[in-house]
């Protein structure tokens, strides 16, 4: 039974309720992370924390804690749960208020949740040989650079492209491709790794940074610039990055093959960097 940790306390999951009052079920008010874990250490936790504080200040939530008593929770959250490879998920809500009022409440506490689970990145044969997505119209907010609880559009999304027996709905939006449903999007084009530039329209994705990241140090020619969404299909490698399926190669979008039809030759060469990166944070020589 995994351990969950709810306004202060760590209990089973299993025991972990809130009130139908709260502001998160009545009206998907609040926000969320998700952090991966290797070797029971949190990846990158800094980026992590400073995108948690970025979307409550997005939505006006004061941060029930501070990095430092973050940390410690986290820690010992990954701590009581079982397996060396873990994703935790954290949300924070506006609270529960004695009544259903679309305006905030006043003195009403966040509610803040924590679990966490077994890291299932698919390193398997077949998932190395790349994912099928589609292409889909970007029907979410203006405010998409937080990390809200607020997912239908995304959920709906997401659904559409598992129903046209794909991995992920590439959401395009005033013709430019903006990023996948749950995930942040690359292209190679002639040698260059391109991913559209932070804005209200995509999550910062700590996953992202890290590839550019990789790229800068590894000299590999990277352009943070719109891909217009005509271009996806002459690309020669399009890459999904999240924190739970960290790098993963597109092979075929909308029913037509990218490249060859296999995984790239960058992508073959940045998840080398990648997996040496999570592999140098699980003996603690990298954050
Ligand atoms: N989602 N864009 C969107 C819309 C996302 O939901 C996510 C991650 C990303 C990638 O961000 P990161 O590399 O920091 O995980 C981009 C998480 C994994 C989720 O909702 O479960």
């Amino acid at each position: 039974m995994s351990t969950a940790w709810l306004n202060g306390r760590f209990l089973p999951l299993a025991d972990a309720h809130v009130s139908v009052l709260d502001r998160g079920f009545l009206f998907g008010d609040g926000i969320y992370e998700v952090i991966p874990v290797y070797g029971g250490r949190l990846f990158r936790l800094s980026q992590h924390l400073k995108r948690l504080r970025n979307s409550l200040d997005g939505v006006r939530i004061s941060n029930p804690m501070s990095d430092s008593e973050w940390e410690a929770m986290l820690n010992e959250l990954v701590a009581r749960n079982e397996g060396s490879d873990q994703a935790v998920y954290l949300q924070v809500t506006r609270g529960a208020a004695p009544k259903r009022d679309h305006a905030f409440p006043t003195g009403v506490q966040p509610t803040v949740f924590g679990m966490s689970n077994a890291l299932t990145v698919n390193r398997d044969a077949a998932a190395e040989q790349g994912v099928r997505a589609i292409t889909l119209d970007d029907i979410r907010w203006s405010l998409c650079n937080l990390k809200a609880i607020t997912l239908l559009p995304n959920v709906m999304l997401r659904q559409q492209a598992i129903e046209a027996d794909t991995a992920e709905a590439i959401l395009i939006n005033n013709g430019k491709a903006i990023e996948g449903a749950a995930s942040n999007l690359f292209i190679v084009k002639n040698g260059l790794l391109i991913t559209p530039p932070n804005s209200n329209c995509l999550l910062p994705g700590v996953t992202r940074d890290l590839v550019i990241e990789l790229a800068a140090n590894n000299s590999i020619p990277y352009r943070e610039t719109d891909i217009p969404a005509d271009d996806l299909l002459q690309a020669d490698e399009i890459w999904l990055t999240s924190s739970t399926r960290e790098i993963s190669p597109v092979i075929q979008l909308d029913n037509t093959a990218i490249g060859d039809g296999k995984p790239g030759p960058l992508w073959n060469k940045m998840i080398v960097l990648y997996r040496d990166y999570t592999d140098a944070v699980r003996r603690g020589e990298a954050e």
